[in-house]
């Protein structure tokens, strides 16, 4: 059996593919930063990474960690995935990255491929741009998976983002859902399932894995809440900042042609 190793196994996508991979047929063995469960790894360490991935000895590799926010970001999502991928290299493991909508300035008005233009408007999108350009430098096979916001759905553990709108429909957070930030949602274990396949194919570079769906995150917020049954008069929209992001749609119709995962959009996914 092929062994597969996803760093951020505790994670909300790691736990996703951690849970999904025997199914597909691989041996899974998951990394984390302050679990006990799984094996310990900063990704930061470049020596601990190589003798991670020298113990594990992986057919291929899924990396999911990775820091939003604080100072660490940056080290954490640049220079770790660029260790992550010369180890891979060296090791000749299949490696997936797993990027983000976020490295993309949103000004454009359709749907994002994968040649266009990679430029950055939040600190987080340009450790995750950042991010890219390290993996690509340390691994040109390897293949960098740009998804969006992450979503459960009914019936699964919510997402950050899904406990947000559904704590602002009770009244114990104060938000604004932007109207014209749009976004690619994908379900879980949708993208979990399109990264086990993807890990098993060869072909590098960028590819986009988003949801069907560009929503706004007010038009999220409100289908999360009224799946659950919630008042979705209680949630607020405005406007987005200038300094957002705002029409960041993926087009994943080249990810389709590669996959049998069906990427659904979030409409589907909360109409149960
Ligand atoms: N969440 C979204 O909506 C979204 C949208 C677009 C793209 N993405 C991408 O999807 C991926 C997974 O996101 P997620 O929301 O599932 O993440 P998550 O739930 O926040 O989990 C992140 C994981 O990274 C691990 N980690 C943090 N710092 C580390 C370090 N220095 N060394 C090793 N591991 C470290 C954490 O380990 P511990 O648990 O042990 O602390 C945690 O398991 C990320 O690459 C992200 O950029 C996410």
């Amino acid at each position: 059996m092929p062994r597969l190793l996803v760093t951020g196994a505790p994670g909300f996508l790691g736990r996703a593919v951690v849970a999904a991979g025997p199914a597909a047929g691989w041996e899974m063995v998951g990394t984390a930063l302050t679990h006990p469960d799984w094996v310990a790894l900063d990704v930061r360490d470049a020596a601990a990474v190589v003798g991670v991935v020298d113990a594990v000895a992986p057919d291929a590799i899924i990396h999911t960690a990775y820091r939003q926010h604080g100072e660490e970001a940056m080290a954490v999502n640049a220079a770790g995935a660029g260790h992550i991928a010369a180890a891979a290299r060296t090791a000749g493991a299949r490696l997936v990255h797993v990027s983000s909508d976020a490295i993309f300035a949103g000004d454009g008005d359709r749907a994002l491929r994968e040649g266009d233009i990679v430029r950055p408007v939040t600190a987080y999108g340009a450790t995750k741009a950042a991010a890219e350009v390290a993996v690509e430098a340390a691994n040109p096979a390897a293949l960098m998976v740009r998804t969006s916001l992450l979503i459960g759905g009914p019936g699964h553990a919510p997402s950050p983002h899904e406990a947000l709108a559904l704590a602002a429909a009770r009244g114990e957070e104060q938000v604004t859902f932007f109207t014209d930030e749009i976004r690619s949602a994908i379900q879980v274990d949708d993208l979990a399932a399109a990264l086990l396949e993807l890990a098993a194919q060869d072909g590098g570079g960028p590819l986009h894995v988003g949801g069907a769906d560009g929503l706004s995150r007010l038009e999220l917020a409100q289908l999360v809440v009224g799946a659950a049954g919630l008042d979705v008069g209680m949630l607020r929209g405005a406007a987005a900042p200038a300094d957002r992001p705002r029409h960041c749609p993926l087009d994943s119709g080249l990810a389709q042609t590669r996959l049998r995962t069906r990427l659904r959009g979030a409409r589907e996914i909360y109409a149960g």
